[in-house]
């Protein structure tokens, strides 16, 4: 099954333009109507919902930023009256003040159907048995990616996150054929089953990964490791949750759902709209959504638009893969460093594994990094001449593709913390010192 919804996945991009623009109406009304935060907002610029007509009056409309939702908190954004909502989930707040999503069932509905479409483009059918290793609660991954599951017809399991050995146990006697979690957690499950000496003892085909940055070398390593197609998927809480992008089997670029969304690309800096195949922010609008839909919301992730068509036939636009998001950039003595960059740097050397920590400190005035990388147990040795030369072998490679140098600390096998959920790889302690 290459397509779940073949007649939308394709439609010509004058249609679909046509029928963002119809949606985009609907939606400003809603708002303008229910919203007090976007009536107030309108009414300042003196733009009424019906004068948006063409998409160079939509991007005069000002942003959303993570910042109004908090505001907001709970339910000040919500369009629809608490009847008509039917779920509610949130942000994990450790940045501050959470946020809450609501749907309604509509809103399930289409979430469903986009969840459907992700995993119909990575090959994911009616036969396969789906093991979801997102945590099912406030957080989206969970119960966002289930529905879909079950739309399509799949098994879904749905065991959460956490507890290695019950993960593997499960899907050895359950047959589960395809994997979705986050990338990180691929890669210490294929660890641990390489371990347990189970790689022959899992029937896994598939894997659906998404919830944080990964890159191709990451890639790579996870289909070698656990000998499945690993595809990515994209999304955030405050638009939908997971369904928002998606690649399909050319795994070249995230194809935005865009008959539910118009993304734009901006300069972070000046708000400026970037032309297609520019790096920025990107900033969605929804659609389709009826319980809290949001108008011009800033992402805070760093991606590009591809304009190009996809070999797969889908017209939606493709969305490179984030590298990381705004908030998430570095800056080291200077010099923006993405915790990306880094990861494709280790992951490519064989001697070390896909684990690693970056630490940055501040000594005076100069911050310093420091990079924690695990090594690949059969290049560990006892002799410190072997072991400084690997150090000074990484730390040339990092400084070519940073442009910072850092102090390398080789660490042994299995010392650094895998976590079921979202990696943590930044311990930034300059605001401490
Ligand atoms: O992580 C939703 C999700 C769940 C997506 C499961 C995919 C699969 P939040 O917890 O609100 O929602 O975090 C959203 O995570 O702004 C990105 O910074 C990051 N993110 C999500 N997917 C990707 C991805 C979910 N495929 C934030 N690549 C987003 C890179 C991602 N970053």
């Amino acid at each position: 099954m290459k397509y779940w919804n073949k007649q939308v996945e394709t439609m010509p991009r004058e249609e679909l333009q046509k029928l963002q623009l119809s949606r985009l109406s609907t939606t400003l009304e809603r708002v303008y109507k229910n919203v007090p935060f976007y009536r107030n907002q309108f009414d300042e610029l003196g733009v009424n919902p019906q004068d948006v007509k063409t998409f160079e009056d939509f991007a005069q409309l000002p942003f959303t930023t993570k910042g109004d939702l908090q505001q907001g908190y709970p339910y000040k954004m919500f369009a629809t009256p608490m009847e008509e909502i039917v779920r509610l989930h949130a942000s994990s707040g450790t940045t501050g003040q959470p946020t809450v999503v609501g749907y309604t069932k509509h809103d399930l509905d289409t979430w469903s159907e986009l969840i459907a479409r992700l995993l119909a483009a990575a090959g994911v059918t009616r036969k396969d048995i789906v093991q979801v290793s997102f945590g099912y609660g406030l957080f989206t991954g969970g119960f966002g990616l289930h529905y879909g599951i079950e739309k399509i017809g799949a098994a879904v399991v749905p065991v959460s996150s956490g507890n290695t050995d019950r993960q593997l146990q499960i899907m050895k006697e359950f047959g589960t054929t395809v994997l979705i979690s986050t990338p990180s957690y691929a890669v210490y499950l294929g660890e641990a089953m390489a371990e347990r000496g189970l790689m022959d003892a899992i029937s896994l085909r598939v894997g659906c990964f998404g919830a944080e940055p990964w890159t191709e070398a990451m890639r790579t390593e996870i289909e070698n490791r656990l000998g499945i197609s690993a595809t990515d998927n994209y999304g955030l809480s405050e638009v939908m949750g997971p369904g928002v992008s998606y690649e399909c089997r050319e795994k070249d670029g995230m194809h935005i759902n865009e008959d539910s969304f118009i993304a734009e690309i901006i300069n972070p800096e000046t708000g400026e709209v970037l032309p297609h195949g520019e790096t920025g922010e990107l900033v969605i609008t929804t659609l389709t959504k009826e319980g809290i839909p949001i108008i011009r919301y800033r992402t805070r992730d760093i991606t590009s638009l591809m304009p190009e068509r996809c070999g797969c036939g889908r017209t939606f636009l493709r969305m490179t893969k984030p590298r990381g998001r705004s908030d998430d950039m570095l800056i080291i003595r200077g010099v923006n460093v993405f915790p990306s960059q880094v990861e494709t740097v280790l992951v490519e050397m064989e001697e070390t594994e896909p684990h690693y920590q970056l630490i940055i400190t501040r000594d005076g005035a100069l911050d310093s990094l420091e990079v924690k990388v695990e090594l690949n147990e059969n290049y560990f040795s006892d002799e410190m001449r072997v072991m400084h030369a690997l150090e000074d072998k990484i730390k040339t490679r990092l400084r070519n593709a940073l442009g910072v140098t850092a102090k390398i600390t080789l660490v042994g096998p299995k010392s650094i913390e895998r976590t079921a959920g979202k990696a943590k790889r930044v311990l930034d302690l300059r605001e401490y010192l």
